[in-house]
């Protein structure tokens, strides 16, 4: 489903993707490890199609992802380490989703629930407002809602309170099913159950992958 072939991501002189070959496919459920700056986001933001590779390239069911964004991000649910600045009320953005992505306003609502966070009495607050916490679950709510067949999560648990993280994986574990899942994450204990291979970057490169 993902291909990424020879891809070398360079930010001016600085090496941040050095020739990374990988292949996902339907049913692998991946935890993506390494020490900070190894270069997991930039990996998962190519595959995004939001950056542009200095040299090889990604292709995502077939489709190159900076030139056919559009089609390609319908295929997939993302969650990024960082929320973005969204400046829309909740209530604005459920709509918004809903209406661009297909996703069900009541799975939604009752994902935020399941998580703790109690979207009817924060319908128009500004998506920026909320904590950072709150900003991960809505995200969260919304991936799962999404019901794409990939799903990538940026370290997705790193605001969550121990409550909310145990949810969270509760909530991935019952969506489990033959899509393909990639977890970025410093906790493997965490993903252990729900993974079938891990792989470790360091410096910019693979440095082991292994199916388990
Ligand atoms: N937009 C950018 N401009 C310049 N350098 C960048 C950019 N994005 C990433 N980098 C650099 O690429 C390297 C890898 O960063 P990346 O965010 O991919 O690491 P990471 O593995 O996700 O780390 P972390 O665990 O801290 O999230 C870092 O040296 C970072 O400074
Ligand atoms: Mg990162």
């Amino acid at each position: 489903m993902i291909k990424i072939d020879n891809l070398t991501k360079k930010f001016d002189k600085s090496i941040s993707l050095d020739s990374v070959s990988l292949e996902f496919v339907k049913g692998d459920s991946i935890a993506l490890m390494g020490a900070n700056g190894a270069g997991k986001t930039t990996l998962i933001r190519s595959i995004l199609g939001y950056y542009h590779p200095t040299s090889g390239g990604v292709l995502v069911n077939g489709l190159n992802p900076i030139k056919e964004r559009t089609e390609v991000l319908k295929h997939i649910s993302f969650v990024p380490q960082l929320p973005p600045p969204i400046k829309l009320s909740i209530n604005e953005l459920i709509y918004y989703v809903c209406k661009s992505s297909g996703a069900d306003k009541g799975e939604i609502y009752s994902y935020a629930e399941r998580m703790k966070l109690d979207i009817k009495s924060n319908l128009h607050k500004s998506f920026f407002k909320l904590s950072g916490g709150m900003k991960q679950k809505l995200l969260i709510a919304i991936s799962l809602a999404k019901e794409s067949e990939i799903v990538i999560y940026d370290e997705p648990t790193a605001n969550l309170d121990p409550k909310a993280r145990d949810d969270f994986y509760n909530l991935i574990k019952e969506n489990r099913s033959d899509k393909l899942s990639l977890f970025v994450t410093h906790r493997i204990e965490e993903v252990e159950e729900l993974v079938n291979r891990k792989i470790y970057m360091d410096l910019g490169k693979v440095v082991s992958d292994e199916r388990i």
